[in-house]
């Protein structure tokens, strides 16, 4: 979703700027502009629909617009369809106040009546053009920017990372920011701020993450941060571990492909977090053995992949702990009736951590007083900081849209989080709890053996990219990988694609099977597989064509079209191994199909909306 980026220091900043916005191309948009001050403090504004690379050319890379302060953004629509005159940065009547911004006023209509009725006028059908003058309301009124932005804050509601300058300030950048992401950084004698922080890697590891309702002033290399009454507050300075190199490509041809290729890692990385010498640690989160042990149940929730990783951790948990669990949509969970007890713990699974529903979800669950544990990918997230514990999965930066490595260490987040439970309750034997430990660390060398398959995966994509429908069905977690292998199919080829409970596939959407239609099995769960195989068959029996993700040694029927083998593991860690296959397969079909992988339409990597 939008990215915003500012800086203002020593060098020219629109080609800042337009690097920076290429580094949060990931998030999703439709538009982009950036604004740059010149020596004098004017303003000038340039901005483009479609892809960046529009607004580069229109500017020479940043050459036609001269000034070492300025800010830039691109716009995933919300407000008003994707043109040039929706896209940002907006601005008041005579361009002195110009702003950037990410989120969504929700009483913006109200605002802009108010201000309508004051004599303004509106170019543009967007939030963001009201916040501006908002802002340019209350400056003119008070004749001071903090003044002017808290006032803003005060009357406004919604969500919103905002930037902005202001002519009489030369060299100057504010900033706001509520529910929204927004991250500053500062080296020798240059300031940055920007929405993620890949945008600021090259520049600065040692970043602030201000809270909601602070305000940042960014001048002459340094940050200043205030509350709504202006007064000085301080931010502590926070150490990213990321480095730039784990932002690019890598020689690879697309993100997703060399995030598919360093799930081994993560998987090594995330188990090793907190298992040490055949312990589970869990001081790191802060949650303590006693307090695991008295939640009486579990309450998942997450958005999209991280939902999936969820209904994977629903059953390892269930089974292994023995402790009831329910995964929850957060878009749902927040709008329930929820019944909730006080001895409820909730997980909420979330890469980016910023995630509107599942950060409503999770001020839900604290607001009726429940504990809640995050887990997340992105250090200093707003999920993170608001959760009473978090883990952190070690997947680093996540650039392509559809999840891949971020899933994957999600899904060992839930593995640790189950056998942590069912130790801590007795509720499996010392034994097995070691050989599951054990098995964890060889996860990271199974997934390189089937990486090395990756050929006969490109080959049967390839095979099959005229398919306009595709069905993946299994049972237990078998089921589950195939909402993400299936989601992962819709999200980057665009073909249309369900994921079906086995045994629920007759109960309706069989009707849909006909000659030739794609039906993928997921096959790892004991005494699932067999069932699983029949369903598999009555889809053959009307013309199905049948490919299937399997334990090597699982004999299966001769219909199948394709065999994708996995190497056996604990059935409790089968989606490691069989999303693998998954992921592979939608990835090259885009790429055959020629889709932009990385940034599929209408999609956007991190939702801050709801
Ligand atoms: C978007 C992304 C998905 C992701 C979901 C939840 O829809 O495209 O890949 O699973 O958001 O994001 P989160 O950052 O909360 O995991």
């Amino acid at each position: 979703m939008c990215g915003i980026v500012g800086y203002t220091g020593r060098k020219q900043a629109a080609p800042i700027l337009l690097e920076g916005l290429t580094k949060l191309e990931y998030r999703g948009y439709d538009s982009a502009g950036v604004a740059v001050s010149d020596v004098l403090g004017k303003i000038v504004i340039a901005k483009a629909q479609g892809k960046l690379e529009v607004l580069k050319e229109k500017i020479d890379g940043g050459k036609a617009i001269q000034g070492k302060c300025g800010i830039g953004h691109t716009r995933w629509a919300t407000h008003g369809v994707p043109n040039e005159t929706n896209a940002h940065p907006h601005c008041n009547d005579d361009s002195t106040i110009v702003a950037v911004h990410n989120g969504i006023i929700e009483n913006y209509a109200e605002l802009k009546a108010k201000l309508q009725r004051r004599g303004y006028q509106f170019y543009s059908e967007t939030d963001t053009e009201v916040a501006t003058k908002l802002v340019d309301y209350y400056y003119k009124k008070y004749g001071e920017p903090l003044k002017a932005i808290s006032e803003f804050a005060l009357r406004v509601r919604g969500s919103y990372a905002l930037a902005v300058m202001f002519s009489d300030y030369k060299g100057e950048i504010f900033a706001i920011r509520k529910d929204s992401p927004m991250v500053i950084g500062t080296s020798g004698g240059d300031c940055f701020l920007a929405s993620d922080v890949p945008a600021l890697l090259k520049y600065t590891k040692h970043v602030y993450y201000i809270e909601n309702l602070q305000i940042a002033h960014l001048f002459d290399g340094q940050a200043q941060f205030f509350n709504l009454d202006r007064e000085p507050v301080g931010v502590p300075l926070t150490e990213v571990t990321w480095d730039a190199e784990a932002a690019e490509k890598d020689g690879y041809e697309h993100y997703m492909l060399k995030e598919i290729h360093e799930q081994p890692r993560v998987v090594r990385d995330t188990v090793g977090y907190l298992l040490h010498d055949g312990n589970i640690d869990f001081s790191e989160l802060m949650l303590t053995d006693e307090a695991l042990a008295g939640f009486k149940s579990i309450v998942v929730v997450g958005c999209g992949s991280a939902y999936h990783a969820g209904v994977v951790m629903q059953y390892v948990i269930e089974d292994l702990a023995r402790i009831p669990v329910r995964v929850e949509l957060a878009s749902e969970f927040r709008y329930r009736t929820l019944n909730l007890r006080g001895d409820e713990l909730v997980i909420a699974i979330s890469q980016s951590g910023e995630t509107a529903d599942t950060i409503a979800a999770l001020r839900e669950a604290k607001a009726q007083g429940l504990k809640t544990l995050a887990v997340v990918n992105v250090v200093g997230s707003t999920i993170a900081r608001e959760a009473d514990y978090v883990f952190y999965t070690k997947a680093g930066p996540e650039i392509s849209v559809a999840t891949t490595k971020a899933y994957s260490a999600q899904l060992i987040a839930g593995y640790l989080i189950a056998i942590k439970l069912a130790e801590v309750r007795g509720a499996v034997s010392s034994e097995y709890a070691k050989a599951l430990k054990a098995e964890l660390l060889l996860l990271p060398e199974k997934i390189e053996s089937i990486l090395a398959e990756q050929a006969s995966v490109q080959q049967f994509a390839f095979h099959t990219m005229d398919k306009k429908d595709a069905f993946f069905i299994g049972r237990g977690i078998d089921y589950a990988v195939s909402m993400e292998g299936s989601l992962k199919l819709k999200e980057i080829s665009y073909i249309h694609s369900e994921a079906y409970a086995a045994g629920e596939l007759k109960h309706g959407a069989i009707s849909l099977v006909e000659n030739g239609t794609l039906v993928f099995g997921v096959l790892t769960q004991e005494g699932l597989i067999a069932k699983t195989v029949s369903n598999l068959l009555e889809t053959k029996s009307r013309n199905a064509r049948l490919a299937v993700v399997a334990f090597e040694d699982i004999e299966l029927p001769q219909v199948c079209e394709k065999v994708f083998s996995v190497p056996r593991t604990d059935s409790h860690f089968a989606a490691s191994l069989s999303v693998i296959p998954l992921q592979l397969y939608s990835y090259y079909l885009s790429v055959s199909k020629g889709n932009n992988v990385d940034k599929p339409r209408n999609l956007a990597k991190s939702v801050t909306v709801e």
